[in-house]
């Protein structure tokens, strides 16, 4: 069996041992503080358990048997070909870790980083083995939502991003790759648009923010679950994209010309947001609308597997 040292045990890395076991790999589990990679144990077994309710795993027992606790990074990284990095997101944690990373793994072993937004020329500049090295970048929660967005450093090589995908694709999770780097990759920018524009239009009246989030669970979101925005506006004039944006792009092009600012974020448009929101819900409000999207996602993730798209789609 492939093993892979998954290091950093929190919400990130725990996820990812379920996604490499469910698949077959054997996974140590590390993390920096006493006790927290034994305890992952725990959740990783429950995790498993609920994906199986789904059918997402089909032994999820045999699945949770294969991940270990490891007492150090080099136990982690003992017979691993393959590294997922998960420690907190400062550049400064990224740098220690790598440069321990590169020093004790295999010479053929690859190291990624699941940073959300640290390109990973920031800290991998140094080090003997930085063609070996690459951010895939995970959505939370990996092991129900399998983008995995992979950014390769100007030094990283071309192998290194080639059995990076293979590896992901071979895990079921669905990599992309981002040709250089840019700061949000692909999607935190999406996402960053999606709702800088969401601000404004809150902030400025125009709509509440419960119905705003109809205008995407109710209405683009529907379609963006299986197909993107390029094969979304394809489908919406009959000579597909170029006529759709013939048809379509003037008022786009308007609204373009006056975006949204940095200041939608700002701390006084936040809160003329929440009056309207209705306040923070507590922990455990918060705990179990997790437990519910995460519901939610699995019957989504069990509906989407095995669905084929048309040919030529
Ligand atoms: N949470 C998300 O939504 C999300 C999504 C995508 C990517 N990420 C990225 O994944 C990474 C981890 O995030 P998380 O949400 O799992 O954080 P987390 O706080 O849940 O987990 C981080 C873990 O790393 C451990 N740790 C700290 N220093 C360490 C070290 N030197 N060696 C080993 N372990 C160490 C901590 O004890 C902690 O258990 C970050 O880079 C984050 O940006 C997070």
């Amino acid at each position: 069996m492939p093993r892979v040292a998954i290091i950093g045990s929190g919400l990130i890395g725990r996820a990812w041992a379920m996604v490499f076991a469910r698949a077959g790999w054997d996974a140590a589990m590390y993390d920096g503080v006493d006790g927290v990679a034994d305890k992952a144990l725990g959740l990783v077994a429950e995790g498993l358990d609920e994906l199986a309710k789904h059918g997402l795993v089909a032994d999820p027992k045999g699945s949770a048997a294969r991940v270990r606790a490891a007492k150090s990074v080099a136990d982690a990284l003992d017979g691993a070909s393959y590294v997922q990095e998960n420690v907190p997101e400062t550049v400064e944690a990224k740098r220690a870790i790598f440069a321990e990373l590169d020093a004790l793994a295999a010479p053929d072993a690859i190291l990624a980083s699941s940073t959300s937004a640290i390109v990973a020329s920031l800290f991998t500049e140094n080090l003997a083995g930085r063609a070996r090295c690459l951010v895939a970048h995970p959505v939370n929660p990996p092991h129900l939502v399998p983008i995995v967005e992979l950014v390769g450093a100007p030094w990283t090589a071309p192998e290194t991003i080639a059995r990076a995908r293979q590896v992901y694709e071979s895990i079921d999770q669905v990599p992309i790759v981002v040709r250089r780097e840019i700061e949000g990759f692909i999607l935190n920018r999406l996402q960053g648009a999606l709702l800088a524009e969401a601000f404004r239009l809150v902030g400025e009246g125009f709509v509440s923010p419960q119905d705003l989030d109809k205008t995407i669970k109710d209405g683009l979101g529907l379609r963006w679950s299986f197909m993107g925005p390029f094969a979304t506006i394809e489908l919406n004039a009959p000579g597909g994209i170029a006529d759709y944006c013939a048809r379509y792009t003037g008022m786009y092009r308007r609204v373009q010309g006056q975006p949204a600012k940095p200041e939608v974020f700002d701390a006084a448009n936040v809160a003329t947001i929440m009056q309207e929101w209705g306040g923070t819900p507590s922990a455990d409000e918060l705990a179990a609308r997790t437990r519910w999207r995460d519901q939610r996602l699995a019957a989504l993730a069990a509906h989407k597997k095995g669905q084929s798209e048309p040919r030529g789609a």
